[in-house]
């Protein structure tokens, strides 16, 4: 009998503790056996204990609503289709476009073309994939599950012939654009031309430390933007592919110094940038053990026409960025 009796408190404290947003049309209606009233009075204790230890714990407190806007933020990114069903990641993004000259006005297709060529990249159905050497083949990143979608584009005309790197561009003070709610997008500026200490420069990004400061984003010169009408040899709407892996934080493939390391440990150690069009193999020598070197990755400095790969490793560390715990994980959500 008491064995029986202690049977149906677990039983009911169980019951108390699931809960669920399924209708209850065919529950007992409430005038039912005095049982089920008595075990709805028991409740579950797991939230009076919770609220009990909140109470007296600030860390814990702090955990708990990291947790529940970690909880709500996903619930977005699935509700609006930000996270598609395969857990692809759609990042929204504004083309900001400064421009002096008509060239530099790039066209709405030019952008679409390079939206393009980012989600070709990004996915690995880039036409030139099948150029990836058999060697890299295995560690070739495939689908990095990370998409973009063009949600706006904003255009401002300027006196300014050449910019620098000091993001003026971002400024509407300085005769730029601010940022779009840079939280929740991905910021590409466009403009006409740029140098820094006299060399030009493609572009450049800021990385995912950065998320969501004022400066946010990526800047590309229209030179090198898209592909119609674009700089060979940089027409293939590659320096975006490469300043988008730096924004999901992805470091230059020989690391930034003589045998640097990118911190990821399926792109060979690689001595310095490269540059051109490279042929393969290529074999460079660092702490006295010879690699070939995987220059055609997006990360190297190679021409447009040379570059075609990400790494598996390379699409594990992008892919924490936009994690529902990632820095950019503001991304997931409109
Ligand atoms: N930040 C590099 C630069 O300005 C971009 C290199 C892009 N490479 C390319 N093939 N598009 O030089
Ligand atoms: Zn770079
Ligand atoms: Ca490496």
């Amino acid at each position: 009998m008491k064995k029986l009796f202690f049977g149906a408190l677990m039983l009911g404290l169980m019951t108390a503790c699931n809960t669920d947003n399924v209708s209850n049309q065919n529950e007992a209606p409430a005038d039912e056996p005095t049982v089920s009233a008595a075990i709805a009075q028991r409740g579950c204790a797991s939230e009076e204990i919770r609220q009990e230890a909140l109470k007296n714990n600030a860390e814990l407190r702090q955990r708990f609503t990291d947790l529940e806007i970690n909880t709500e933020n996903f619930a977005k990114g699935v509700k609006f289709g930000k996270v598609l069903a395969d857990g692809t990641v759609e990042i929204p993004v504004v083309v900001n476009v400064i421009y002096k000259t008509t060239a530099e006005n790039v066209t709405d297709a030019r952008i679409a073309e390079q939206i393009a060529v980012l989600n070709a990249d990004y996915s690995g159905t880039n036409s030139d994939a099948s150029k990836i050497p058999s060697e890299f083949a295995s560690v070739s990143s495939g689908d990095t599950k990370v998409k973009f979608r063009l949600v706006n584009t904003i255009r401002k005309s300027t006196s300014k012939t050449s910019w620098s790197t000091n993001d003026d561009m971002k400024k509407a003070s300085k005769g730029g654009i601010d940022a779009t709610n840079p939280t929740n997008y991905l910021n590409i500026w466009v403009v006409g031309k740029m140098t820094s200490q006299g060399r030009t420069i493609l572009g450049y990004a800021t990385f995912p430390e950065s998320a969501g400061l004022w400066n946010d984003g990526v800047v590309i010169g229209a030179p090198y933007f898209g592909k119609t009408g674009a700089s060979a040899p940089f027409n293939l709407g590659r320096t975006a592919t490469h300043e988008v892996g730096h924004y999901l934080n992805l470091r230059h493939i020989w690391g930034d110094t003589n045998c640097g390391n990118d911190l990821v440990s399926d792109t060979p150690t690689q001595t310095t940038a490269n540059y051109g069009k490279p042929t393969y193999p290529l074999y460079n020598t660092c702490s006295g053990v010879q690699r070939s070197v995987m220059f055609m990755n997006y990360m190297d400095y190679v021409d447009d026409g040379a570059m075609f790969m990400f790494s598996a490793g390379q699409k594990t560390r992008m892919q924490s960025v936009v994690a529902t715990t990632g820095a950019r994980a503001g991304l997931r959500v409109y």
